[in-house]
């Protein structure tokens, strides 16, 4: 059987949509879902998860230090059934990218999950502190339960 394809994406790969991917994997069957992550930007391609992402991973039980960063690419809209983007920039440079609306049908704001229409952001941790990237974990792993229980 085919798997179910999800892709998380945000700016640098680095903060946040690494995170999303391991707290998802985490909630699925892997024999029927595959994961990943990308950002819109070049700038990480190649680099692992930022620390502070590894770190409060790993205080919540998810290991996600063995990422390493990619870019979104065309293909992307074409393996993944599912797209989710963490903030409106996201959304936009995501769209603009995509090439029917077959495939801008894919895309979805992660946190529409919890907070249907209301478009709100998890807001990028990179220049922030270590409370920040505890938010951002508690954010996603709320989207996630709900990923996972609609899927
Ligand atoms: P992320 O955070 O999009 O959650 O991975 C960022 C990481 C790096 C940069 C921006 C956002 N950067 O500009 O290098």
């Amino acid at each position: 059987m085919k798997k179910t394809k999800i892709l998380m994406v945000c700016l640098g790969n680095i903060c946040r949509s690494p995170l999303a991917e391991g707290i998802l994997r985490s909630k699925l069957d892997s024999d029927a879902f595959e994961i990943d992550s990308v950002g819109t930007g070049y700038w990480h391609v190649g680099d692992p998860p930022d620390s502070r992402s590894v770190k409060v991973g790993l205080k919540n039980g998810i290991d996600i230090s063995d990422l390493i960063g990619r870019q979104l690419s065309k293909e992307d809209f074409v393996d993944f059934d599912y797209i989710y983007v963490m903030d409106q920039n996201n959304l936009e440079d995501v769209l603009e990218k995509a090439s029917s609306d077959e495939q801008r049908r894919k895309v979805v704001m992660i946190l529409d999950t919890v907070f249907p229409g209301e478009k709100v952001d998890v807001p990028d941790p990179y220049h922030g502190t270590k409370e920040d990237f505890e938010r951002v974990y508690e954010m996603l792993d709320a989207a996630c339960t709900k990923i996972a229980e609609q899927l």
